[in-house]
């Protein structure tokens, strides 16, 4: 089984049309994605199109549910006052900009998908089995990893929203963060892709990183009205 898992996208439809193409090439048996659909770039209602238009089955990030439900803020962490002030101005932009339709669907995602393959119980979520906010990074401690296994009840876990990509194996448990479609903070500014194959024996797991039309979203994140500093973010891919 190959599974090709596609994260954060964050509104940026052409790295998204770049990423499904990619996982479409490479085979993969089903696609999903990981939520956070709207946000930093102005593709929002396109983003969500896409997935609806080529049966994409996901799951409900942070950005979604507060879009969604017309939340004050999107539960993003911040490093510094500027940096916030910008997710916010990203965040009213796109609750102005969210279709009912792209609501109604964001709405309706789930907070994890279940999958039973080759005898292994697999779990798809945002973030962390429990919460959609908290940043899973590759350096926290092993007894953090072991109790998100213990309440996700998987064996295999596959979550984004850190948009940094890592693969981790411990003991019997397999930790799979995807990275992010959109928004890639690891200082390559390509897509992501996330391609997973499980077997009876092992589970092996490639990022597969392609460049897209970056420049088309840069243009339009500036004509938007979205802070340029968003465009900025997305080429240093920080
Ligand atoms: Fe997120």
């Amino acid at each position: 089984m190959r599974l090709g898992i596609l994260g954060d996208i964050h509104g940026n439809l052409e790295a998204l049309k770049t990423a499904y193409q990619t996982a479409i090439d490479e085979g993969v048996n089903k696609i999903y994605h990981l939520g956070d659909l709207g946000g930093y770039a102005p593709f929002v209602n396109e983003v969500v199109d896409f997935l609806i238009e080529h049966n994409i089955e996901g799951v409900q990030g942070n950005y979604d549910e507060a879009i969604a439900y017309d939340r004050v803020h999107c539960g993003c962490k911040y490093e510094n006052d500027f940096q916030a002030k910008m997710a916010q101005l990203s965040f009213e932009w796109t609750k102005r900009a969210v279709k009912e339709k792209s609501k109604d669907y964001m709405k309706n995602l789930p907070f994890s998908i279940d999958l039973n393959v080759n005898s292994r119980k697999i779990k798809i979520f945002h973030a962390t089995p429990v919460k959609n906010n908290i940043y899973w990074y590759e350096d926290r401690n092993e007894k953090f990893f072991l109790l998100m296994a213990q309440k996700a009840k998987a064996d295999v876990m596959i979550y984004g929203h850190t948009h940094l990509p890592y693969f981790k194996k411990i003991g019997s448990f397999y930790f799979i963060n995807a990275g992010s479609v959109g928004k890639p903070k690891d200082g390559d500014s390509r897509t992501c892709i996330c391609i997973i194959d499980i077997n009876y024996h092992d589970i092996k797991v490639k990022f597969i990183r392609k460049n897209y039309d970056i420049k088309k979203v840069v243009d339009a994140i500036i004509e938007s009205g979205l802070p340029d500093y968003f465009a900025e973010k997305l080429v240093l891919a920080k």
